[in-house]
């Protein structure tokens, strides 16, 4: 903020308690403004773009998915849409081995178990979930996290697959198979494709379908990219065997069905939430806003796709 302030503008915040700032709010804090610093939970449409008004030169994305912004509306205006790719890569690939490692081996379901302080013994048939080593992950979305996810998982013995895409394109360390392909033949499949209208619902009822039933689907991208009703009709009938989510359809809420299955790992979309990454997000946010405002170049300007 200090630094923002030392170009001139005159700084308006709103972030005391976290969360999604409340609409009337949003349209009131950014009228006449030249730059605006948002995260996902903040909508920008074309009604909060008019309502900054022509002064309004940069929307900063504190995320990597842009999703939450109007592309088209901000292009039309004039206005430089930015984002944080790189700095949260490697943040949100741990996390994604993290919900990986927690379904495939039961973790958390374990973890409930002992609290239980129902007796228990050593038995080898206790708690037994699937190997990783040996194993397939099926990537959906070959890009920085999807790369990052494939190397921590490779170091688990794992086989990677990916879908075709811009990531995948000319990639010599993967093996790239079209989608159906990749969801029959893994054991794990890993969402890291941005939500777009292509992407939305991309994983519905016939694709579970399709997977084996000992699979599991982790999703740390976007909540939309899946069916939620679907995944959870294929996870209550034994379609697939478990899921990992990060990532929710209609976040704050997940879907009331997946609270009841054991066999579901959920996480509240803290992808790139360690201390390091957040700070560098934060900081790559404002670097845009400086950038544009002293009439440079943004770091990481995102493209009408
Ligand atoms: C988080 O979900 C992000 O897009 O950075």
């Amino acid at each position: 903020m200090e630094r923002l302030s030392m170009l001139g503008p005159s700084v308006v915040s709103y972030d005391d308690s976290g969360g999604p700032t409340p609409r009337g709010l949003l349209l009131d804090s950014v009228r006449g403004a030249c730059a605006m610093v948002v995260s996902l939970t903040e909508r920008i449409d074309a009604e909060v773009l008019d309502a900054a008004g022509p002064s309004l030169r940069v929307v900063a994305n504190v995320a990597v998915g842009t999703d939450n912004i109007d592309l088209a509306a901000a292009h039309a205006r004039g206005v430089i849409v930015t984002n944080t790719p790189d700095v949260l890569t490697e943040a949100t690939a741990d996390l994604t081995m993290g919900l990986l490692l927690a379904v495939q081996r039961r973790i958390v379901e374990a973890d409930a178990f002992v609290r239980s302080q129902e007796p228990w013994a050593w038995a080898p048939d206790f708690f037994v979930g699937e190997a990783l080593a040996g194993s397939t992950l099926g990537i959906v979305g070959y890009g920085r996290i999807g790369r990052a996810t494939a190397r921590r998982a490779r170091a688990f013995g794992m086989r990677i697959l990916a879908s075709p895409g811009r990531g995948a394109y000319g990639a010599k360390d993967v093996n790239v198979v079209e989608l159906p392909e990749l969801l029959r033949r893994s054991d794990v499949v890993s969402l890291h494709c941005p939500l777009n209208e292509r992407t939305r619902h991309l994983i519905g009822a016939r694709e579970l379908e399709s997977m084996k039933r000992s699979a599991a689907l982790v999703n740390t991208a976007r909540g939309a990219i899946v069916d939620e009703s679907a995944l959870v009709r294929a996870l209550e009938t034994g379609a697939i065997r478990a899921a990992g989510l990060d990532v929710f359809e209609h976040e704050p809420d997940p879907h009331p069905g997946l609270l009841k299955l054991a066999n579901v790992v959920l996480t509240p979309h803290v992808g790139s939430a360690d201390a390091a990454t957040r700070r560098a997000m934060a900081e790559m946010a404002v670097a845009n806003v400086v950038a544009v405002l002293r009439g440079g170049d943004p770091l990481s300007p995102v493209g009408l796709r």
